[in-house]
C-alpha cells in the first residue's frame, strides 16, 4: 500500500534510515558488530528524530543480521571520564531515544536474537515491540557497573512492574520469548522469516486509524499514569472537544 522507491536519506552512524510513504525504517547496519552502537550512532539517532518527514506516523527500528544489537560497542567503554561534563554528554546521548515516544507517531522495535544493554533500552523506546522466538533481552549496565541510562529504566517498570524490573536489571539475567510475551515486553511472538511481515501488518493497522485521532490517543494514554481518574477524564473531555470541533469544520 506504500508502493514507490524509499528516498533514502542517511547511512551514517552504521544506521540507514528509509522513509517509504508514512513509514519510515531505521536499520541498525553494523551486523559484523552485532550492531553495537556508537556514540556516533545515538547522534544520529537524534538528527533522524529531528528531520523527520512530517507525514511520517510509523517508525520502525530493526537491526540487520543475527542480533537486534549487543548494546554499547564496548570499544565506547572508558572514553567517558569523570573529569568531563558527564550529565550533559548523557542527556545528549537520551535524545537519541526520547523522540520515539512522540505523540505524532507510533514505534514499533523489530526485534531479533541479543537486545543488549542498549539495545534492549533501544527496544522499551519504542511504543511496540515484535520479537522473534529466539529473542534474548538483557540489561547488563549493573553487571558492568554501571545504570541503565539510555531512558530504558521507565517503560521497563511501566511495562512489566517493579518487582519484575528489580528482577531482570538487578541480575542482568536473559529474558527469552515467551516471558518477554506472558510480561508484557513484547506485543507478538514470530518466527525470524516472518518478522518483516508481522511488523508491516501491524503498520498497516496502525495507519488504517484516523491520523489525528491517533495523535490525541497517544497523548492521552501517555499521559493516564500521571493523572488521577478526575484529571484523566477532563483530559479525554479536552481531546474529545478538539476532535468533535475538527470533524464538524471537516478537518
Ligand atoms: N561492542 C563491540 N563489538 C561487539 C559487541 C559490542 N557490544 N558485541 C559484539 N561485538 C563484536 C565481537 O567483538 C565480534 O567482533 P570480531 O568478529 O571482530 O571478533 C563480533 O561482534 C561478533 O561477536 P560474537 O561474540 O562472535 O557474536 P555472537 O553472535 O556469538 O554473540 C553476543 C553475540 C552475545 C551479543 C556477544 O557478542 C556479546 O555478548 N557481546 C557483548 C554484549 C555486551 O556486553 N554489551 C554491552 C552491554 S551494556 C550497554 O549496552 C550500556
Amino acid at each position: 500500500m506504500h508502493g514507490g522507491n524509499p528516498e533514502n536519506i542517511a547511512n551514517t552512524g552504521g544506521l540507514r534510515f528509509e522513509v517509504d510513504g508514512e513509514i519510515a525504517t531505521i536499520t541498525l547496519d553494523r551486523p559484523e558488530k552485532r550492531n553495537a552502537q556508537t556514540f556516533a550512532l545515538w547522534s544520529e539517532l537524534t538528527r533522524i528524530g529531528e528531520n523527520l518527514p512530517e507525514q511520517v506516523r510509523v517508525v520502525v527500528v530493526r537491526g540487520e543480521g543475527p542480533s537486534f544489537s549487543a548494546g554499547i560497542d564496548l570499544a565506547m567503554f572508558g572514553t567517558l571520564t569523570a573529569g568531563t561534563n558527564l550529565d550533559d554528554q548523557i542527556a545528549e546521548f537520551q535524545r537519541g531515544f526520547l523522540w520515539l515516544r512522540r505523540p505524532e507517531i507510533v514505534s514499533v522495535a523489530a526485534v531479533q536474537g541479543h537486545a543488549i544493554g542498549a539495545g534492549f533500552q533501544l527496544a522499551l523506546s519504542c511504543d511496540l515491540r515484535i520479537v522473534t522466538d529466539d529473542v534474548k533481552f538483557c540489561m547488563k549496565e549493573p553487571a558492568l557497573g554501571l545504570v541503565p541510562d539510555l531512558t530504558g529504566t521507565k517503560p521497563l517498570v511501566e511495562l512489566v512492574g517493579l518487582a519484575k524490573a528489580i528482577d531482570i536489571c538487578l541480575t542482568a539475567r536473559v529474558v527469552q520469548a515467551e516471558e518477554a510475551l506472558r510480561i508484557g515486553l513484547a506485543e507478538r511472538v514470530v518466527s525470524r522469516e516472518d518478522l518483516a511481515q508481522a511488523v508491516k501488518e501491524k503498520a498497516a493497522e496502525l495507519l488504517a486509524v484516523n491520523r489525528d485521532a491517533a495523535i490525541a490517543t497517544k497523548r492521552l494514554l501517555q499521559g493516564a499514569r500521571g493523572r488521577s481518574l478526575e484529571e484523566q477524564s477532563a483530559a479525554e473531555r479536552a481531546e474529545q472537544v478538539l476532535r468533535i470541533r475538527a470533524m464538524s469544520s471537516g478537518s
